[in-house]
């Protein structure tokens, strides 16, 4: 489907870039001196992506891309490799091919957001129509809006360095909210997460973006009855966690305090899956804990396929665990809703969307990205069972320290707001996690 029209943006905006047809070199090693003022476009507007190699950031400067953005990636690699930059492009310039297209800039500065070079690179994409450029006060910037990534995820190293994390995702948050002010960018996409509902998790109900606000609201329940939701949550159980929602209720406040701010806090649920061309996906330099990587992991170990055939791979896991059989589910073990990172990203792109086009009414506005269906863990081995035609050796072991027994969205709110919804299934989700793991045993490595 064309996403234009599949995301309701039936004109041309501003920011698409019809006249540019190329692709410029990544500029990599960035440092402040190598920004050269040639490569930026001066009636051209451009989307920033901080954390845009990323596995949800690469997925969504794609997106991007295809829609007609023009994007600059920012992105320190620390858990991410420059080569995926190289796949967007080549993934991007194969869809607009096809779409008869032009390709949108899309650029790449390999750089710590938290960095002096930040303030650089923004300066180089200020507005040049001003005339006077002596302060940054009033300064209009080419930068039409923020997408932000860049954090640290691991809720275990989270328990173990929540210096760290309070420092990058919080400290850092902060800072650069600053830096945007004073260049008047003003439009800002949060990734943030399901962890903020807490313990509310536990009840078992489908989650509302009301169930976890920063500002006292007054909403309708599903049977009509109005309610007060009070700012505040109840049960986080990791510093990764709490950063999250510090970061959204500081959001929130900036927002309450300039109302010419536009904020979208996307709260994703269980993002799993891959580009359906095998190339992008998740490939993290750290060792992965969420279910979908620990279990190529496992499959990429010593384990006999359905067929017979054996690969053993150095390192792998022998063995999946299940934490937790003894939750309240049709099968014991936990059910969170797992959302293909193809659906997620054009959540992002439907955010942005609607921030430009000022449809979201409120300055600091929060949504589910989730489908509104849960799975639970065995469905999931099951259909990457049905999906690698491999047996998934399995070991039942005790709840995990801070899971909840049930994740799922609510998702009213993203389809009426941003005209989005998921369309993807569990079984998409497996046969394209799979596709990229069988991909990347033919490939070089990302690094
Ligand atoms: C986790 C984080 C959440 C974060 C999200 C990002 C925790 C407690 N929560 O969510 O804050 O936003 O990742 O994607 O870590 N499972 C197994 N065996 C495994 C791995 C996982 O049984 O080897 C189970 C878990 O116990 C859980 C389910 O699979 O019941 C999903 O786990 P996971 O993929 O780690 O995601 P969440 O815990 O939902």
């Amino acid at each position: 489907m064309d996403m234009q029209s599949y995301f309701g943006v039936s004109t041309p905006s501003p920011l698409l870039s019809s006249s540019s047809t190329s692709v410029t070199t990544p500029d990599t090693d960035y440092s402040d001196d190598r920004i050269s003022v040639n490569t930026v476009v001066e009636d051209a507007s451009y989307i920033f992506v901080i954390g845009g190699l990323g596995y949800i950031g690469s997925h969504t400067v794609l997106a991007l891309v295809n829609e007609g953005y023009n994007v600059v990636v920012v992105d320190d690699l620390s858990n991410s490799f420059s080569t995926v930059f190289d796949r967007i492009k080549l993934l991007a310039a194969e869809y607009c091919r096809a779409n008869c297209r032009d390709l949108p800039l899309l650029r790449f500065y390999h750089l710590d957001y938290r960095s002096s070079s930040m303030r650089a690179l923004l300066w180089h994409y200020r507005a040049r129509t001003i005339s006077d450029l002596t302060t940054l006060a009033g300064c209009r910037s080419m930068v039409a809006g923020v997408i932000h990534f860049a954090a640290l995820k691991s809720v275990s190293e989270s328990l173990e360095k929540p210096l760290a994390y309070y420092q990058n995702n919080v400290g850092g948050l902060v800072d650069f909210l600053s830096t945007l002010q004073e260049f008047g960018i003003k439009r800002f996409v949060f990734s943030s997460s399901a962890t903020v509902y807490g313990s509310l998790a536990n009840h078992g109900v489908p989650l509302r973006e009301q169930h976890c606000v920063h500002q006292t609201e007054t909403y309708l329940d599903a049977l009509g009855r109005e309610r007060v939701a009070e700012s505040g949550v109840r049960g986080l159980t990791s510093p990764y966690g709490r950063t999250k929602w510090m970061c959204e209720a500081i959001l929130a406040d900036v927002a309450t305090a300039d109302p010419s701010w536009q904020i979208a806090a996307l709260r994703y649920f269980n993002p799993v899956g891959c580009h359906e061309s095998g190339l992008l996906g998740e490939d993290p330099r750290q060792i992965p804990t969420n279910l979908f990587p620990v279990i190529i992991r496992v499959l990429a170990g010593a384990q006999p396929a359905c067929n017979g055939a054996e690969t053993v791979l150095d390192g792998a896991d022998p063995v999946l665990n299940i934490f937790g059989t003894d939750w309240g589910t049709s099968d014991g073990t936990a059910v969170r809703d797992f959302i293909h990172v193809a659906d997620l990203a054009r959540g992002h792109v439907a955010a942005l969307a609607a921030l430009i086009r000022g449809t979201i009414e409120q300055p600091f506005r929060t949504f589910n990205l989730g489908t509104g269906q849960g799975h639970t863990v065995r469905e999931v081995v099951d259909s990457m069972e049905k999906a690698s035609l491999r047996q998934i050796p399995v070991r039942n072991a005790e709840r995990r320290k801070g899971d909840v027994g049930s994740c799922v969205a609510e998702v009213q709110r993203a389809r009426q707001e941003l005209g989005w919804s998921a369309e993807k299934t569990l079984g998409e989700c497996a046969s394209t996690a799979w596709a990229f793991v069988i991909n990347s045993e033919k490939a070089q490595p990302l690094d």
